[in-house]
Parts: structure tokens; C-alpha cells; sequence
């Protein structure tokens, strides 16, 4: 008998939902030194200022992006892709379906913060058009007690 080889599914971008909170948690940890708990997750999918997608397959989550709008302006809350799928597009096939979100939900500027040593991070927004429009010294607090520079990062919506 012939066992039929089953491909895995392609990651796919869908809405997130509040049987996600926990995964949104875990992927939150394995990207950032501040936790974030299943609860916290759950305040932001309830929150209807809040837009959430994640990717991932089937029911599975691979890496989830939030953002909250204010009139015609949203920022970008947090963006995370799990460790061991880092690297694979899934992160800037994400965010350009949020941006596609955001934009038919009639945002038209889009602003977010990320830590000027994070070369990924700001790989992924260089190549989605994100320019820099700020800067925020010692922003950030990082574990060891040092401080990080954020900038500030805007893209305007068709
Ligand atoms: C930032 C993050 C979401 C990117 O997700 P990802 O799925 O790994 O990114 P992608 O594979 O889609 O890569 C996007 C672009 O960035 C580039 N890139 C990705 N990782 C990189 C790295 N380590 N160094 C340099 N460039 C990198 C890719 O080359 C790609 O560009 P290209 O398609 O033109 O080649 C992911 O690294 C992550 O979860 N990091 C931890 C959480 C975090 O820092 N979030 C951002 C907070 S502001």
C-alpha cells in the first residue's frame, strides 16, 4: 500500500483570535526580555482599537503582529516570528498583509519603535519602506541595566 506524502500546508496570514492568547504569549517571551502573559493578550484582542494577524498553519501560530489605530494613525505594538522560523519571509509576508489591513481600514500613517541594535527588525522595515523619523535615546532598559536608542519608524498608506 502507498502512504500518500502529505505536504505540510503554507503558512498562511489570518486574524487573530482569543484562543491565540497563549501562543501570542509564548511567541511574545521567545522575542523580548519584558513578558508579556496570556491576560495581557487578551485585554489587546478585546480591545477594538486593536487590529492582530497572525501567520502560521492551520490553527498553529508562527509569528503574530499588533497594532492599535487612532483616527487615521496606528502604531505598531509588536511584531514576533517564533526562533526557529525566523529568517523564511514569514515576518514580511506579515507585515505586508497588515499593512493591506491597516490601509483598508482607512489608516493612512503607520508609526512604530524599535531598538537601534535590532538588525533584523530593522532589516524587515527597511524593505517594506519604513523611514526614520525619530529618535528616542535611552529608550530602552535592557536586562544587564544598559540603555538602547529607539527609533521612531514611519510608512505612509496608500
Ligand atoms: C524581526 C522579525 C519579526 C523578522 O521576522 P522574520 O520572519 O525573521 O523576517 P523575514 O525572514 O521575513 O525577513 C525580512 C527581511 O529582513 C531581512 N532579515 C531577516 N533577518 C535578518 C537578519 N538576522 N539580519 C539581516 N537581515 C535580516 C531578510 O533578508 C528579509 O529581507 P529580504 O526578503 O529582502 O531578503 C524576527 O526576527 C523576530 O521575531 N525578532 C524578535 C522580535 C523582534 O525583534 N520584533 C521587532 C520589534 S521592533
Amino acid at each position: 500500500m502507498r502512504i500518500p506524502f502529505l505536504m505540510p500546508p503554507t503558512p498562511s496570514v489570518r486574524a487573530l483570535r482569543m484562543q491565540d492568547a497563549a501562543a501570542i504569549a509564548d511567541l511574545h517571551a521567545e522575542g523580548f526580555h519584558a513578558s508579556w502573559s496570556a491576560q495581557d493578550c487578551e485585554s489587546m484582542l478585546l480591545d477594538k482599537a486593536v487590529v492582530g494577524q497572525g501567520i502560521g498553519r492551520g490553527a498553529g501560530l508562527e509569528g503574530f503582529v499588533l497594532s492599535r489605530m487612532a483616527a487615521d494613525e496606528a502604531e505598531i505594538l509588536t511584531i514576533a516570528v517564533a526562533r526557529r522560523r525566523r529568517g523564511a519571509g514569514l515576518g514580511k509576508r506579515l507585515l505586508q498583509a497588515h499593512l493591506g489591513r491597516l490601509a483598508g481600514l482607512g489608516i493612512r500613517r503607520l508609526f512604530l519603535e524599535v531598538d537601534e541594535g535590532n538588525a533584523p527588525a530593522r532589516a524587515l522595515y527597511g524593505r517594506l519602506g519604513f523611514d526614520e523619523v525619530g529618535r528616542r535615546n535611552g529608550y530602552y532598559r535592557k536586562p544587564d541595566g544598559s540603555a538602547a536608542t529607539a527609533l521612531v519608524l514611519k510608512r505612509e498608506l496608500d
